[in-house]
């Protein structure tokens, strides 16, 4: 399976009646299995609501979503999230978190126990393996559930901000390994993000995502070589191209939705104010 992760038309609204939010609205694009796609948007757009519907974990209102062309029908141990919230078991320590996938799909003890270890040395939380989740700090939690979610080794690896709260040195320690790995696995890889120095570094493709309700605002190929290394991208020159190109687009999605939010509190301050002179007079 190649693993390639489809949106179509893809509409998801919330709440009945005139409570009814749309959060995402008609929203149509491909992740690619051989290329790294970044999702970035403002915070509040809706991107974690798609990542929920991608991995489904809940239904479109209306459209679809299709993995390998075929219509995905709830979650599956192909399609592997890591979610901005932190989804340790609390009852288990670093290793045995580690451990739970591999061990639900009956790989060998020693096999999964070697991996584990491996993987938790590469993510900084070798020393820790024996810790409990509120024993580590909330960047060594995001470490674990990366490190949970790679040892599965699932064709498709979607990220919904895993390296947020980390950081600053941290965060760019992670971005590399992540980086590499992908250089060196190719696994059709989803990564959402706010940050755009940290998309344009993983990227072949961005998604620029618009503001609530969410869709597609721009597709941006990021044609830098690989393998990256963070040192190559700072002063590129391409590479700051494309960082003005997506900035300027963030940036009036930005504007939009400013506008936006203060038309509706325009209206709200007219409906109470008529109120109040309507109250006054009756
Ligand atoms: N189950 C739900 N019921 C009602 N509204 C919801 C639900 N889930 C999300 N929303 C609303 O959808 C909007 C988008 O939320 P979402 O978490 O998808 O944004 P986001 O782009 O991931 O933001 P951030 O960058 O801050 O993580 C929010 O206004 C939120 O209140
Ligand atoms: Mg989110």
């Amino acid at each position: 399976m190649s693993g390639s992760l489809q949106a179509r038309g893809v509409v998801k609204s919330y709440g009945a009646g005139r409570f009814r939010k749309r959060v995402v609205d008609a929203c149509s694009f491909t992740v690619e299995a051989d290329r790294f796609t970044v999702m970035i948007g403002p915070s509040g757009a809706g991107k974690s609501t798609l990542v929920r519907l991608l991995a489904g974990f809940e239904k479109p209102s209306s459209g679809e979503i299709l993995i390998d062309g075929k219509p995905v029908r709830g979650a599956g141990p192909d399609r592997l999230v890591v979610f901005q919230e932190t989804a340790l078991f609390p009852w288990m320590t670093t290793l045995d978190n580690t451990l739970y996938g591999p061990k639900a799909r009956g790989v060998a003890k020693s096999e999964a126990d070697h991996r584990a270890r491996a993987l938790l040395e590469r993510v900084g939380l070798g020393a820790f393996r024996d810790k409990y989740p509120t024993q580590l700090s909330g960047g060594m939690q995001r470490r674990a559930e990366l490190a949970r979610a790679l040892i599965n080794d699932p064709a498709v690896i979607i990220l919904d901000e895993p390296f947020r709260g980390l950081d600053a040195m941290t965060r760019k320690l992670m971005l590399e390994y992540y980086g590499s790995l992908y250089e060196r696995a190719r696994r059709t890889s989803l990564f959402v993000t706010t940050d755009i120095d940290e998309a344009i570094f993983l990227a072949d493709r961005l998604l620029i995502m618009s503001n609530l309700p969410t869709r597609v605002s721009a597709v941006i190929d990021v044609d830098l070589p690989r393998p990256r290394r963070l040192a190559d991208i700072v002063g590129d020159d391409r590479a700051n191209d494309i960082k003005a190109q997506a900035l300027a687009i963030l940036h009036q999605e930005a504007l939009k939705s400013f506008a936006s939010g203060s038309r509706a509190a325009a209206d709200f301050i007219d409906a109470y104010a008529r109120r109040s002179r309507e109250g006054a007079a009756a």
